[in-house]
């Protein structure tokens, strides 16, 4: 095995009869990609742009979780290798090239640099593999490259409108955001990778559902933390240092990031003697709800890896065996995207 193909999760499962049976559906030899199907197996690659990163673990973890789920109701054998790449886009070629090689039935892809999906997608096409990418979006000139090319994700504009919306909530709602009383609101904004969907458009959105309900905003400071904790703590130390008590909001293109906000409050005195910052984030990982139990953070928004990984699970198993999954899936779907909506989460949703 190469090294690039360092599998970091293989979930091979074996039923007592070997048998794969197709919920009362007949289309073993619909696809010409029902080579598992022939095998009464169906065996497919989830390529994560890089494991190290908490919401697509999550993803991940709920691929495998519903692929569990629907071995025991359809008792076939049903293979998932999930594969790092480790934030290189180079790996990731090579990992892909492998699966191709090896005849996968399908593909998930989280790719890591979204400009390379024209390129995968001539590949995959040339093999005839169907793929599903996941969580980080193709331009929709890539996305027609071929008709056996899905998406599964989140509308990222929706998840910075509801940023905005938990804000403008708080405003109206009567809680003291404008501090120093100029009318304006002061943020700093903590972005994602440049060029990622998420990044670009959650941002935009926040601050427009703001301008819109007619407030004034002041961006103080707006950099890339690469979605990361560690490098949005460092961010937010500078720029406390740096504009004093002037930044009224943090928001955060996501919670890790906005976590890491929190670490940097925390270790400048914030959250003692009424002295605190609201800050907004995106995912809803346990941690940031935790924060905002413990009103250390404002609030996030929903982006449902469960909901996610259990849509990538069902259409990776449409692909491979012809079958519908007997999970049952309802969600906005056009056959080409399917979309999984985002929810608010305040302190109110939560308790
Ligand atoms: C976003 C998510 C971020 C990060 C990114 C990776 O949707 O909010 O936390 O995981 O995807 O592509």
């Amino acid at each position: 095995m190469r090294g690039s193909f360092k599998k970091i999760k293989s979930l091979i499962l074996v039923s007592i009869t070997g048998l794969l049976s197709l919920g009362g559906c007949m289309p073993l030899s619909i696809t010409d990609t029902s080579l598992a199907s022939a095998k009464n197996q169906m065996r497919v690659g989830v390529v994560l742009y890089n494991a190290a990163d908490p919401f697509v673990m999550n993803i991940a973890d709920s691929i495998t979780r519903y692929a569990e789920e629907e071995q025991e109701l359809s008792q076939g054998k049903i293979i998932i290798d999930v594969l790092d790449s480790k934030n290189d886009q180079q790996l990731q070629n090579t990992q892909i090239d492998e699966l191709i090689k090896q005849k996968y039935d399908a593909i998930a892809i989280n790719i890591v640099d979204r400009a390379e999906s024209a390129n995968v997608i001539d590949k995959v096409k040339e093999a005839k593999i169907p793929v599903v990418f996941f969580n980080r979006e193709p331009v929709p000139q890539d996305m027609n490259k071929w008709d056996q090319v899905y998406y599964i994700g989140a509308h990222a504009a929706e998840a910075g409108e509801m940023q905005g919306q938990i804000l403008l909530d708080a405003i109206t709602g009567g809680m003291k955001i404008d501090r120093n009383g100029d009318g304006i609101i002061q943020y700093v904004m903590l972005e994602g990778e440049p060029g990622h969907q998420d990044s670009i458009l959650r941002s935009y959105h926040s601050i427009k559902v703001l301008e819109d309900a007619a407030i004034k905003t002041e961006n103080l400071a707006m950099d890339t933390a690469m979605w990361q904790r560690g490098e949005a703590k460092d961010k937010i130390l500078e720029w406390i240092e740096q504009f004093e008590n002037h930044i009224e909001v943090i928001l955060s293109n996501n919670d890790e990031m906005a976590l890491g906000a929190i670490e940097a409050l925390e270790a400048r005195g914030y959250f003692k003697d009424n002295k605190s910052i609201p800050v907004i984030g995106v995912d809803g990982l346990t941690q940031a709800l935790q924060a905002i139990k413990d009103d250390k953070m404002l609030g996030t928004v929903l982006n449902n890896a469960d909901a996610q990984g259990k849509a990538i699970f069902g259409k990776l198993y449409n692909l491979s065996t012809g079958a519908q999954s007997q999970i049952v899936l309802d969600y906005e779907n056009d056959g080409k995207y399917l979309w999984i909506p985002h929810k608010i989460i305040t302190k109110e949703a939560i308790n």
